[in-house]
C-alpha cells in the first residue's frame, strides 16, 4: 500500500494566514500541520508517501521534510498546478502508485484514529470512513437506506440525509487511477472525490466504515483553533 497526502490548494478561506505559506504548514500545537497526516500514514504501516503540493510552497515542504528520513518515511513530491479537485491526486500520482493499492489522506485532516487494521485487511474496491458530526453540510455525507445500506454519498448537501461525514482518509485498489481518469469535471470545475466513490458504489465495491475518536478538517479559523487545543491536550497527556 502506498500513501498520498494531498496538500495543494490556496486555502483562501484562511487568509491572511495562508498568504505567504501553505495551510498544511501552519502550526498545530507543536508541529506543522503536515506532520500529522504523515504520522497517520506511518502508524497505519504506510511508509512510501507522495506529497502533492501547490507550486508556490513546494520549496518550503522540501526544506521542512526533505527525504522523510527523520520521520522514518520515504517521501516523494509532485506539484498540483491548479486546485482541480481531490481526484486529480490519482492522475498526478499515477507513476508513484504504479501497480499498488493506495491510501489518500487530506493534508488538513487530523486524526487520532489508527487505520492499521483497515489498511492491512484491505483487498480490493474502495474503503472510506465516516464519522458522526453535528455539521454534516460541510462535508461529503453518507446516505443510508432503512437497512443501513449505503445508497449514495453527496458532497456538501444543503439538507443532509444523515449526520455521517466522509472523513479525509480513503483506501483504494489500483483501479482508482483508471476511474479518476474517466471522471468529468463538476459544475465547480473539479474532479470530485464523491464521483469516484459513487463509481465504486455503483459497482458494489464501496465499503464504508464508521470511526470514532478525534477528527478535524482544519480548513477554517474555528476548526484550526479547535484542533490546536485538542491536539495540545492529547500531546500533553501522551496520547498523540
Ligand atoms: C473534502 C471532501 C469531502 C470530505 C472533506 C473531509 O472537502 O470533498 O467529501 O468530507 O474533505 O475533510 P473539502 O474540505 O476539500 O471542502
Amino acid at each position: 500500500m502506498k500513501g498520498i497526502i494531498l496538500a495543494g490548494g490556496r486555502a483562501t478561506r484562511l487568509r491572511p494566514l495562508t498568504k505567504i505559506t501553505s495551510k498544511q504548514l501552519l502550526p498545530i500545537y507543536n508541529r506543522p500541520m503536515i506532520y500529522y497526516p504523515i504520522e497517520t500514514l506511518a502508524k497505519a504501516g504506510i511508509k512510501n508517501i507522495l506529497i502533492i503540493v501547490a507550486p508556490e510552497s513546494s520549496g518550503q515542504f522540501l526544506n521542512l521534510l526533505g527525504s522523510g528520513n527523520e520521520m522514518g518515511v520515504n517521501l516523494s513530491y509532485e506539484v498540483q498546478d491548479q486546485p482541480n479537485g481531490l481526484s486529480e491526486a490519482f492522475i498526478i500520482g499515477q507513476n508513484f502508485i504504479a501497480d499498488d493499492n493506495v491510501a489518500l489522506i487530506l493534508g488538513d485532516n487530523i486524526f487520532d484514529h489508527n487505520f492499521a487494521e483497515s489498511v492491512s485487511s484491505f483487498k480490493s474496491g474502495a474503503r472510506v470512513f465516516a464519522k458522526e458530526v453535528s455539521d454534516p453540510e460541510r462535508y461529503g455525507v453518507v446516505e443510508f437506506d432503512e437497512n443501513h445500506k449505503v445508497i449514495s454519498i453527496v458532497e456538501k448537501p444543503k439538507h443532509p440525509r444523515s449526520n455521517y461525514a466522509v472523513v479525509g482518509f480513503y483506501i483504494y485498489d489500483n483501479k482508482v487511477v483508471e476511474y479518476a481518469k474517466s471522471l468529468k469535471l463538476s459544475e465547480r470545475n473539479e474532479l470530485e472525490i464523491v464521483d469516484l466513490h459513487n463509481k465504486y458504489l455503483s459497482r458494489g465495491e464501496l465499503d464504508v466504515n464508521i470511526i470514532e475518536g478525534m477528527w478535524e478538517d482544519a480548513g477554517t479559523f474555528d476548526s484550526l483553533l479547535r484542533v490546536n487545543n485538542l491536539v495540545a491536550e492529547k500531546v500533553r497527556s501522551g496520547k498523540l
